[in-house]
């Protein structure tokens, strides 16, 4: 029989009402062996709000959405971030960390938007709309950012177009974010083809079905979801945003459209709150694992490395956005 350990035991009490007590022990090892390397290493894990809730209730120091992330990761005080997330996330954090080691624990961990966008494809946009400034999402590549005159994410989109005081702004590379966006501003706004695997599934249908099987539901939807969804959702906003929302309204019933470990996280601090669970998962952010992130650690593996001709450029475009 295995022994846990009373850390991990007091740990589980917390995520106890979304993993159950059967699939605990598969976990409590790894958790109690990256606490002692975190101490070892003068190390933290970042982790995304879509880590699920042993990785972001059970051994992450920082969690929230990409804009929280990337702000708490330039006050990190440590020699190794581990950055339970995708990969644009672990870069955002190297760019802001250039003198820290900076880990990911499987490379592999990409994102449909970042992929959707190449650098060519910002200089070719620039030479179709000269003067018109480059407004990219935090969800794209190093490479891009440098190419870009500021960034966002889906928490301060509004805020840095319209810092920008322009009457036109390409925004790159969510239609759907991009077209959210347009619908709360003047401000004109050139979008590009960009979607997000996850997002993109859900349908104003998915709603109405939803509210009529859970009558008085509450829906928040995510903003790179397609306009006709967040149009008929009660509130659409980043995961920060959404989870805000919950902790405010305390709403009786609730369903978050986006991805699934979202709604678990989310629930762990709000028993009183009704979570009705129709979500869609993120292959990529899947890909973090306990386990992984314990050889991470054990193995200083995967170390993000930015080229420096890039990363200058990069880093000024996320630096911009963070000074909004
Ligand atoms: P947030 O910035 O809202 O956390 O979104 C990041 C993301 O990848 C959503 O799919
Ligand atoms: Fe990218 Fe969508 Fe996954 Fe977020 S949920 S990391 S936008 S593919």
């Amino acid at each position: 029989m295995t022994v846990m350990s009373p850390i991990a035991a007091s740990l589980y009490d917390r995520v106890r009402r979304v993993i159950p007590a059967i699939e605990w022990p598969a976990f409590s090892d790894d958790i109690d062996a990256i606490l002692a390397l975190k101490r070892e290493r003068n190390a933290v894990i970042l982790a995304h709000n879509y880590q699920t809730p042993e990785i972001f209730h059970c051994v992450a120091d920082i969690v929230g959405d990409s804009l929280a992330l990337a702000r708490k990761a330039m006050a990190v005080d440590a020699d190794i971030i581990v950055l339970a997330g995708v990969h644009f996330m672990a870069e955002t954090a190297k760019l802001l960390n250039p003198g820290k080691t900076v880990l990911i624990p499987d490379m592999r961990a990409g994102c449909s938007l970042a992929d959707s966008v190449t650098a060519e494809d910002v200089r070719l946009m620039r030479l179709r709309y000269p003067g018109v400034p480059v407004v990219t999402y935090v969800n794209t590549s190093a490479a891009v950012k440098a190419e870009s005159d500021i960034c966002c994410t889906s928490g301060n989109a509004l805020a840095v177009v319209e810092s920008l005081c322009a009457p036109r702004v390409i925004m790159l590379p969510d239609e759907y974010l991009a077209k959210n966006i347009a619908a709360q501003t003047k401000v004109e706004i050139i979008a590009w083809k960009g979607h997000c695997e996850v997002h993109e599934r859900f349908t104003p249908a998915d709603i109405h079905e939803l509210r009529e099987a859970h009558p008085g539901v509450t829906v928040l939807a995510h903003p790179e979801c397609p306009p006709e969804v967040v149009a008929v959702a009660d509130f659409a906003g980043s995961t920060a945003a959404m989870s805000d929302y919950v902790g405010r309204h305390k709403p009786t019933r609730v369903v978050l459209m986006t991805e699934c470990s979202m709604s678990d996280n989310v629930a762990v601090d709000h028993p009183e709150v009704d979570f009705v669970r129709p979500c869609n998962l993120c292959p990529h952010m899947k890909r973090i694992t306990l386990a992984n992130i314990r050889a991470a650690l054990e193995e200083n593996r995967h170390v993000v490395t930015i080229d420096p001709h890039v990363a200058d450029r990069a880093r000024q475009a996320v630096e911009r956005m963070l000074a909004v």
